[in-house]
């Protein structure tokens, strides 16, 4: 993995909704703030600013270069895991981190992951067909190497919300017994065959190249054991805050602070629920980027994020019940 976004080609990151993401921690000063979504370092920066210390975890260790050089400015205020958030609680308990007063996910890959050819996310860069943020597992061609049709359909209707997903497996399964698909470009040229191109309309894989990147880094997964675990990880009073990029993370995100609401609305008649005994207070309207902030950086037009307070609640244990998590029975690949 090379210096990510330290070429001319892969400009450096810009942090989404960041006015938005402090505020929900301010005051930051003397705080420790677990950032389970390092890339480019721009909100952990942004923490350290204003007098936080910051706990950052990234699972692409193509962003060292961005943590040397937050290290060079702040020192041991910042310490950096090469590790998945949805360990987040093991790994700064491990580190004696402990409490914390906020816990920050801003789901997704980084502008240096998509704009490096290098890596495969992207169907306008030519490159190996990987798609892995980190540097472990299956890469998106060996997946579409192994799996069976109705196995790739599901991924592609459950990740990426595409109709047209088992044409476009069965289409997939006839090519690679030709040649391999372990490019960018073959598939991306595989589903233009397939589906056809609308002049000025998206680009005709951008559903299935969601899809795969999300059944490549297992990120339906990710996304909730990463909440369940800064549910186990925060004290009564610290805050959540997450910014999700589709419907898809977004309802989970949101099912995640409503599930109780939604749980404890059973009958008039029930006697009155201990609120004392949330796990989850002070859940607030989601927030989307205004006008301006799109303007000057198109990828946050999708953008949404939610945020609650820890309550007095004992953690819940694991489960996606409730949640909407889809392609939840795709066993090995979710
Ligand atoms: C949208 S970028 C974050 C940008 C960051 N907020 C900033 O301001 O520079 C998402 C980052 O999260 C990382 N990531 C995605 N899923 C992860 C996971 N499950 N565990 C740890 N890091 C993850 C990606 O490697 C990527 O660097």
């Amino acid at each position: 993995m090379g210096e990510a976004g330290t070429s001319a080609h892969a400009p450096a990151h810009v942090p989404v909704l960041l006015d938005e993401v402090l505020d929900v921690f301010a005051p930051l000063d003397g705080k420790l703030i677990v950032d389970g979504t390092f890339g480019a370092g721009g909100y952990s920066g942004a923490f350290l600013e204003a007098g936080a210390r910051v706990i950052g975890l990234d699972r692409d260790p193509g962003v060292m270069p961005f943590v040397h050089r937050l290290k060079e400015r702040f020192g041991d205020r910042l310490t950096f895991v090469n590790g998945v958030f949805s360990r987040l609680d093991e790994i700064v308990l491990s580190l004696d981190g402990a409490p914390v007063d906020g816990v920050v996910l801003d789901i997704g890959v980084s502008s240096m992951q998509l704009d490096d050819g290098a890596r495969g996310f992207s169907f306008r860069e030519e490159g190996p067909l990987d798609m892995r943020m980190g540097s472990d597992g299956e890469s998106a061609a060996q997946m579409l190497a192994r799996l069976t049709e109705r196995e790739l359909s599901d991924i592609l209707f459950a990740f990426g919300e595409e109709k047209a997903a088992r044409r476009i497996a069965r289409a997939i399964v006839a090519a690679r017994q030709e040649t391999p698909i372990d490019t960018t470009g073959r598939l991306a040229r595989l589903i233009e065959g397939v589906l056809g191109r609308k002049p000025g309309g998206r680009h005709p894989a951008t559903r299935s190249f969601q899809a795969l990147r999300i059944a490549v880094n297992g990120e339906m997964n990710e996304l909730v054991r990463g909440l369940f675990a800064a549910e186990r990880l925060l004290p009564e009073g610290g805050w959540l805050a997450v910014v999700t990029f589709h419907s898809l993370e977004d309802r989970i995100v949101k099912r995640f602070f409503d599930l109780e609401k939604r749980q404890g609305a059973v009958s008039r008649h029930a006697p009155a629920r201990d609120v004392t005994g949330k796990s989850w207070v002070n859940v607030h309207k989601p927030r989307r980027p205004g006008r301006d902030e799109i303007l000057r950086n198109p990828r946050a037009r999708s953008a949404t994020l939610r945020y609650a307070q820890r309550g007095a609640g004992q953690p819940r244990p694991f489960s996606v019940g409730g949640l909407g998590v889809p392609g939840s029975s795709l066993r090995g690949v979710a």
